[in-house]
């Protein structure tokens, strides 16, 4: 197996990537007050500089009081961070990269260990954290309305930026996925329902608005997970069936890419098949699908973030066999980026007695 596959360009509207590896989106937490520096900016312009084809920004939230449990965590809205955020993006353009910003909303989460909360209590479908655990208000239909509107004003702002995509954050447990996951999502209206096809509305709702604010030729992406902080064993689609049922009517809404979260890329998403969650997203909708989760690293990133626990490079065997068989399109890289801004480029080249894995004092800085 060679990394011919996973150089490759890759094209979708108007969005032209010279290979195939993407940078998760992964929070840092080195935006004070909301606004990206310009440290944040050299940050990333060093992924484009190490040959990353698509970066996706760590999470950053969409205008609402209540959206995020970090005051570190980049706004992706008001005057300020928007300028920190055009200059991202011009750095990223200037090193050849090509960059999309990951759209959040936390939806009802715990506080931050630093104590600091928003203004206003946190929201979500039926103010649930967690099963049964009470940690937020239960928004109105009003507030859905509002949150729907702040998804398509910031989709409206990377374009407007000049970022080449937007991602919108379905996955992890946070806000979408909240209304995803029956235990999270116990609404008796019409954005909550027994099957979760039902309780997809919220999000089809968010996708059309995104669609239409930013025209049918920009590339809209949804990051979608089963899995959750909360539950890492859930399945929100136990089968192929329900898996169809909630991601075609999406697409149907206007995502052009699903970016499918699993911990281990190589784990076989339903019983008879060897195919991965990103393999059966793409077979089920046509759509082209990004793979994640552990690439090139021995052990998980929950263990990473739980346990601080390191991991050495694994070789990419399994991942260029799957992506030969055309499974999925794209591959999503984080802590070996995270740790080793020249991840890339030392696989294109070959290097990789050179590859660092991953510690968590890549965690520490900016590097
Ligand atoms: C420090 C850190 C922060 C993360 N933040 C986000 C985030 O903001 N949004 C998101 O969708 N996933 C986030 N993730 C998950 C990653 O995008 C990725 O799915 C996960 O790390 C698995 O990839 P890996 O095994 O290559 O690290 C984060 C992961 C890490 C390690």
């Amino acid at each position: 197996m060679t990394a011919h596959q996973l150089f490759q360009p890759f094209r979708l509207k108007t969005l032209e990537l010279k290979n195939r590896v993407v940078m998760a989106p992964m929070t840092r937490s080195f935006s004070p007050g909301g606004v990206p520096t310009s440290g944040v900016a050299d940050y990333y312009a060093r992924r484009a500089e190490g040959e990353v084809g698509l970066i996706l920004s760590e999470g950053t939230v969409v205008n609402r009081p209540a959206a995020s449990n970090d005051p570190n965590i980049p706004h992706f809205y008001g005057k300020q961070a928007l300028q920190g955020w055009k200059a991202v993006i011009d750095k990223v353009h200037a090193a050849g990269g090509v960059m999309a910003p990951q759209l959040w909303h936390m939806g009802v989460v715990p506080p931050d260990e630093s104590g600091w909360l928003p203004t206003t209590p946190f929201e979500g479908p039926s103010g649930c954290v967690a099963p049964g655990k009470i940690g937020g208000v239960a928004m109105t239909e009003h507030d859905i309305a509002e949150t729907i509107r702040a998804f398509a004003q910031a989709a409206v702002e990377a374009k407007a930026l000049g970022f080449d995509a937007v991602e919108i954050h379905g996955a992890h447990g946070y806000l979408i996925d909240q209304f995803f996951w029956h235990p999270t999502n116990q609404r008796t209206d019409g954005y909550g329902g027994q099957t979760l096809a039902e309780r997809s509305r919220f999000a089809a709702e968010l996708v059309r608005a995104v669609r239409k604010a930013v025209g049918p030729d920009f590339p809209v992406g949804l990051r979608v997970s089963q899995w959750k902080p909360q539950d890492y064993a859930a399945k929100l689609a136990a089968t192929p069936q329900e898996m169809e049922a909630w991601l075609v009517p999406l697409a149907a809404a206007g995502v052009d890419i699903f970016h499918c979260s699993q911990r281990r890329f190589w784990e076989p998403e339903f019983t008879g098949s060897d195919l991965n969650f990103a393999g059966w997203a793409k077979k089920l909708t046509g759509k082209p699908t990004v793979t994640v989760g552990s690439v090139g690293l021995s052990g998980d990133f929950s263990a990473a973030l739980q346990f601080g626990e390191s991991a050495t490079p694994r070789p990419l065997d399994e991942l260029f066999r799957r992506l030969d068989r055309g499974d999925f399109d794209l591959v999503a890289v984080g802590r070996p980026l995270l740790a080793d801004a020249e991840w890339t480029r030392k696989i294109h080249e070959g290097r990789s007695s050179e590859l660092v894995g991953y510690s968590k004092e890549a965690l520490a800085t900016l590097s």
